[in-house]
């Protein structure tokens, strides 16, 4: 069993570099199935989910093939193929997007249901509801689960052409379904309409990534999104040249967030470089309230977050409620909690988005830290300091919230289930070592 041991106490000190982002490259990775011509994109993250969706993609018949740190030219050309692979599919969350990418290009996609952290039910309706108004017919077939309760298996999705020419009204914000939404749209007949869209920073990046290639596609990053199909989607040739374009995964926002608040829970001074500052506007603006210095400094051709706290500065309390972009992020939530359970007084977490997403209290309580969870949210009561125990990682931000509380804790802290950690963090262990952090990946021998 494979484990973060770290001995906690150490500030976090220097600077450090933020990769691109995992929820954007895992819509990026399958959207190149709905090009025409080869792309090379660019700082992608040396993580679990982006080896899944290469196996995903070379499954399929995609041509990929590595060109620099962090670049990929990819060619679909060869792509016949219709079906994800199931194990795959059911390894992570963003495996939806293949349908949407499929159904563009081939008018057919099957998958099976996707997987991905255990953070409360995940739907898909509202995937299935903009598929369907593009014309695709759903079928889903059923399967008995280990408690012999009936749920859906698969995704199969078929139809004889997509026709845009409406508006579709999601009724709920979705960050998954805008983006198949749009996957599903960009080479449909006509203008699409999409309406109450999420407006995540990896929206855009989706949207701008399509435009690269010769889509259009208006209003990203608002909740209205009109996408005007094309035929062909093949701007990654420069006109007259062979040269491959290459495009760029934009930063990854929630990495930059976790790294902010490590460096003010370790009480450190961190400079965060590869960051767009306006991403980060709500986490920059929730740890100056609570009493962290936040800078954002533009310096020649760099722009970086400084981020520093004064040593032995007690943390105010605070209120959170997490909300879709850009309110504040459901994906930051567990690692600010992590360092407010160090901050003087009482603060309330709101959690709007997943009904489950505090299983990490239970961990952070085994390091001395005083959470009382409530159905949608937690009580977290400020104590003095935590000490080091040994924890899980019970989904990937939950796991993150853990190195944050192992690394401010007296003592050793051993974290297991680093699976779901790796998942989305680039090199995070080499990362915080270069800054100063004592953590280490060790393997121990399975516990019976
Ligand atoms: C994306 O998940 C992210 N995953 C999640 O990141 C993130 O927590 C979430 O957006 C919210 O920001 C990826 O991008 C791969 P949603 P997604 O559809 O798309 C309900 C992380 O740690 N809903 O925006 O699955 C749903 O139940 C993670 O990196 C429906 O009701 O989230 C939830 O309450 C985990 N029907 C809300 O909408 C649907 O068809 C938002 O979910 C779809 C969603």
């Amino acid at each position: 069993m494979d484990k973060f041991v770290i001995n906690g106490g150490r500030p976090l000190q220097g600077d450090i570099y933020i990769s691109g982002a995992k929820n954007s490259v895992v819509a990026l990775l399958p959207a190149t199935l709905l090009l025409d011509v080869p792309v090379i994109i660019e700082n992608v993250p040396d993580i679990k989910d982006v080896e899944i969706c290469m196996t995903i993609l070379r499954h399929l018949g995609a041509d990929i093939q590595p060109v620099g740190p962090g670049a990929y030219r990819i060619d679909c050309a060869a792509v016949k193929d219709h079906a994800v692979p199931e194990r795959q599919a059911r390894a992570m969350r963003a495996s939806y997007y293949f349908l949407g990418a499929l159904l563009g290009r081939c008018r057919r996609g099957i998958a099976a249901m996707p997987g991905g952290c255990h953070i409360g039910e995940r739907p898909i309706d509202q995937h299935l509801l903009a598929f369907e108004a593009l014309g695709a017919k759903v079928h889903l077939p059923m399967r008995y689960n280990e408690k012999g309760e009936q749920e859906v298996d698969a995704v199969e999705l078929t139809c004889n052409d997509l026709v845009g020419d409406k508006e579709i009204v999601f009724n709920v914000v979705s960050v998954g379904a805008t983006m198949n939404g749009i996957l599903a749209a960009v080479k449909a007949k006509g203008t699409t309409v999409l309406v109450n869209c999420a407006r995540e920073p990896h929206i855009v990046d989706l949207a701008n990534f399509l435009m690269f290639m010769g889509a259009h596609i208006k209003g990203a990053g608002t909740s209205k999104i009109i996408i005007e199909g094309v035929e062909r989607l093949d701007g990654g040739i420069i006109p007259g040249s062979d040269e491959i374009r290459t495009y760029p995964v934009v930063p990854d926002q929630i990495e930059a967030g976790t790294y902010m608040v490590a460096a003010a829970a370790t009480r450190g001074d961190l400079r965060i470089h590869g960051v767009i500052p306006q991403h980060l506007k709500v986490i920059s603006d929730k740890l100056t309230e609570i009493g962290v210095t936040v800078e954002e400094v533009e310096d020649k051709d760099d722009v970086y977050i400084h981020v520093y706290t004064e040593p032995g500065k007690r943390f105010r309390a605070t209120n959170i409620r997490t909300e879709p972009y850009p309110g504040f992020p459901t994906d930051m939530q567990p690692q600010l909690a992590a360092l407010l359970v160090l901050s003087n007084g009482q603060s309330n977490i709101n959690e709007q988005i997943w009904e489950d997403r505090f299983r990490y209290a239970a961990e952070l309580a085994k390091m001395g830290a005083n959470i009382n969870t409530t159905r949608d949210g937690a009580i977290v009561f400020g104590v003095d300091k935590l000490h080091g125990a040994n924890v899980n990682a019970c989904d990937l931000r939950a796991g993150a919230a853990m190195i944050i509380a192992g690394l401010t804790a007296e003592g050793r802290t051993e974290i297991a289930e680093i699976g779901y950690i790796e998942r989305g963090y680039e090199h995070i262990v080499d990362k915080l070592r270069a800054v100063g952090a004592d953590i280490s990946r060790q393997t121990f021998p399975d516990e019976t």
